[in-house]
């Protein structure tokens, strides 16, 4: 069977892009300290998990391990979790953080949205994104990332931020590539 994440997709922007020159876009080419930073945090959480996961099967268990990994290890972090698919909406799952709203019908909250156009969403202000559902008045930002079995969405993994503009498409790639490895070890994949 075939993972699907919004991996190869960019992510999607909640405010509109800014536009680069093209002498800033030849700038920002070279990686940043900061950025090689990340890519090896990421690299390093992808180990980390792996071994949280090895042998243990049971699906909530991991997905607690998984969130509590992620509060931790990521900076400016201030809420970390799941929320799985039941019928048309989202239903709170193993988490991290203040306690937060149970239920989200599909198409509400950045999470609802996520969920339905099967993408992950960045926002970058939370105060700035029609119908955000706030649940810790401490956040400002939030990233939204799909779940997928196959083509089967199974809920979504949420992140919340003090910081606003915290969440970035390296951001993305990284916690997709962790979704990918925790599903598939769910034997939901193979
Ligand atoms: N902000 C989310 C709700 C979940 S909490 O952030 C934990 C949303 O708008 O969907």
């Amino acid at each position: 069977m075939t993972s699907r994440t919004a991996k190869k997709k960019p992510a999607r922007k909640a405010t509109a892009a800014k536009k680069t020159s093209k002498k800033k876009a030849v700038k920002l080419r070279a990686k940043s300290p900061e950025s090689n930073h990340k890519s090896q945090l990421y690299a390093s959480l992808v180990v980390q998990l792996l071994s949280l996961l090895k042998g243990e099967h049971d699906f909530i268990a991991n997905a607690a391990n998984f969130s509590a990994l992620l509060f931790n290890a990521l900076p400016n972090v201030n809420w970390a979790g799941f929320y799985f698919l039941q019928g048309e909406e989202l239903v709170l799952g193993p988490f991290q953080g203040n306690p937060a709203c149970v239920r989200i019908p599909l198409g509400q909250g950045v999470c609802g949205v996520a969920a339905q156009q099967l993408e992950t969403i960045i926002v970058p202000n939370v105060h700035e994104f029609p119908g955000h559902i706030a649940c810790d008045v401490a956040s400002n930002s939030e990233i939204v990332v799909p779940l997928f079995d196959g083509a089967r969405l199974l809920g979504v993994l949420d992140l919340d931020s003090p910081l606003i503009g915290r969440f970035d498409d390296q951001d993305a790639e990284g916690l997709n590539e962790l979704a990918t490895v925790f599903v598939a070890h769910e034997g939901r994949l193979e």
